[in-house]
Formats: structure tokens, sequence, C-alpha cells
């Protein structure tokens, strides 16, 4: 069963959902945005529509492309309104239980051949397809943030994952213009296999008193020419998704070097998740950021 894509499902409207329905739409295919709140789809169509003005303005795109890309997306308040789309793109919280509800209620509204993809930062693509009707059409589509700037996709296939899904899903991430790096399914696949050990030490050396916030923000940006701090990187990435990813690392490989560094876990506690709830590692909530520590 071949299918064209050309519309797609993305669930979950958070800062990844809605950086997909926005690169989706730029490149013409037909989106439908859900989430379990509405009011995360309505911010999530606001911080598109700000996004693409923003490219406007310097020159990225067209307004008409603008305009035509938001008309492309819907906001889907039921995951019933998924029934139609050729692929869907789960993107909602990391956290196993959850994606495995979500694929449940999906599937048997889901045309027979629609491919089901997952953008998890780390949790196995075999174990949730077989949660699913259609492991042969299921992959793993996982983008970097923020989705509109970021080059990368690593597409990871399952190990039923049929090639005609693997060749579909290449051919629709070179269509959003990404380039694609190919994974193999082991936990957190390649960018998070590495990058979350070390922004976890970055949070280790805070707990141990090796350096502050900012002593050790500014040592990875000038002293091993970051971009940003692993601290910032952390907060902008969400600490409930680093912990989540590291807890993956943990369980799935069985190594103590992967343990959640326990400041980690307090912060999560505490409900200071970074930028999105406007406190981690740094206090966004006043003109420039603050260290909490
Ligand atoms: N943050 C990153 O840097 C990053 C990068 C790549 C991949 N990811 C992955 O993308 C996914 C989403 O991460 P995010 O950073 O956008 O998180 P987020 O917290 O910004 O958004 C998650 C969204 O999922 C929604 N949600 C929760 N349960 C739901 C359900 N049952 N049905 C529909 N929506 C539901 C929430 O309401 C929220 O809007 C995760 O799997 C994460 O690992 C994150």
């Amino acid at each position: 069963m071949v299918v064209e894509i050309k519309k797609v499902g993305v669930i979950g409207a958070g800062q990844m959902g809605s950086g997909i329905a926005h690169v989706c739409a730029l490149a013409g295919y037909d989106v439908a945005l859900n989430d379990i709140s509405t009011d995360r789809i309505q911010s999530g169509l606001a911080s598109i529509n700000g996004n693409m003005a923003r490219q406007v303005s310097k020159g990225i795109i067209k307004e008409d492309d603008r305009t035509a890309a938001l008309d492309r997306i819907k906001a889907a308040n039921s995951i019933d309104q998924l029934a139609d789309v050729d692929l869907v793109i789960e993107s909602a919280v990391e956290n196993e239980q959850v994606k495995r509800k979500i694929f449940a209620q999906l599937c048997p509204l889901l045309k027979p051949e629609a491919i089901l993809s997952t953008n998890t930062s780390s949790i196995s693509i075999t174990r949730l397809a077989a949660s699913t009707d259609r492991p042969e059409r299921f992959i793993g589509i996982h983008f970097m943030n923020p989705v509109p700037l970021m080059e990368l996709v690593e597409l990871v296939r399952g190990i039923a994952t049929e090639d005609e899904t693997f060749e579909k899903s290449r051919e629709f991430v070179a269509n959003l213009g990404k380039t694609i790096a190919v994974a193999e399914d082991f936990p957190a696949f390649m960018v998070n296999r590495i990058l979350l050990p070390m922004i976890n030490e970055a949070i280790y050396t805070l707990y141990e008193g090796v350096g502050s916030v900012e002593a050790i923000d500014t040592a990875m940006r000038l002293g091993a020419n970051h971009p940003m701090g692993p601290l910032q990187l952390a907060d902008f990435i969400g600490l409930d998704t680093c912990l989540s990813i590291m807890q993956v690392l943990y369980e799935g490989l069985a190594d103590s070097k992967y343990r959640p560094c326990p400041l980690l876990v307090k912060y999560v506690e505490a409900g200071w998740l970074g930028r999105k709830t406007q406190r981690g590692f740094y206090d966004y909530r006043g003109e420039t950021p603050v260290p909490t520590r």
C-alpha cells in the first residue's frame, strides 16, 4: 500500500509540534495540529504566526508564502480530525505511556496505508511501533529544536519498518529542506546520546559546586566554542525532556554513567522546567535571564 503524503497530522502543539507544523505548511503540506489542550493549539498557532512574520521581516520567506502556509494549518481539537491524514508526526510529551495511549486512540481512525511517526528524543522506535497496528509503517522522524532553524533530522527505523515507509519518510523530510542522518534504534539515537550526557555532566558540575551556572555556561561557550552554554541549552530543551532522555539512557543501556543528576530531578520536581515555565537554571521572568544558583 503506497501512500502519497499530502496531509500531515501533528500531535502535540508544544515547542516541537508547532515548529513541525510550521515547516510542513511552508513546504506545501496541509497540516492538522492536535493537542490535548485547546489552549496549547491556540498558543502554537500564535507562535507559528509570529515566527513566520519574523522570517518575512528577515527576507527568508515572502508574505504570500506566510499567508498560504498559515491557511494550510488547521486546528484539530479532537484526535478524530486526523482520520484523513497520510502521515502522523507524534510530538507530545516525552512519556512512553502517554505516547502509547495516543497511538491506541489514533490507530483505529487512521487509513491503513497512513504512515505513523514519532518525534521522540529517546524512546525505542521498535517498542513504540509494536504497540501499534502498523509496525511496518512506523518510523522515528526526530527533528531538532527550533525546527524552522535547525537543519538536521534523524531518521530511525524500527526493526519492522518497511523500506517503502523509510523511502517515503526520507522523501518527505528532504521536501522540508532538511538534511537527514540515519540512526539505528538504540536509546536516544545519535544526537541526544552524545548531547544529553554532556548536559547532565554540566548539571553534576553545578551540583558538586565546581562552578556556578554562569561560570559553567561561560566555560563551555568560550572554552569549547559552543554557541550556547549547556545549562542554557537544558533550559531551552526543557528540563522534563532532559530528565526523560537521561532516564531512557540509564534504563535502556543499564549503565550507571547515565544516572540523571539529582539536581536535575529536583528542578523538574519543582516544576522549574526551563524557558517554557519561565524558570530553570535561569529565571526568565525579568528583562534578562538571571541564574537561579
Ligand atoms: N525540546 C526539544 O528540544 C526536543 C527536540 C527534539 C524532540 N523533542 C521531542 O518532542 C516531543 C515534544 O517535546 P516538546 O519540547 O515540544 O514538549 P512541550 O512540553 O513543549 O509540548 C508537549 C505538548 O504535548 C501535549 N500533550 C500532552 N499529552 C498529550 C496528548 N495525550 N495528546 C496530545 N497532546 C498532548 C502538551 O499539551 C504539550 O502541548 C517529545 O517527545 C520530545 O522528546 C524535543
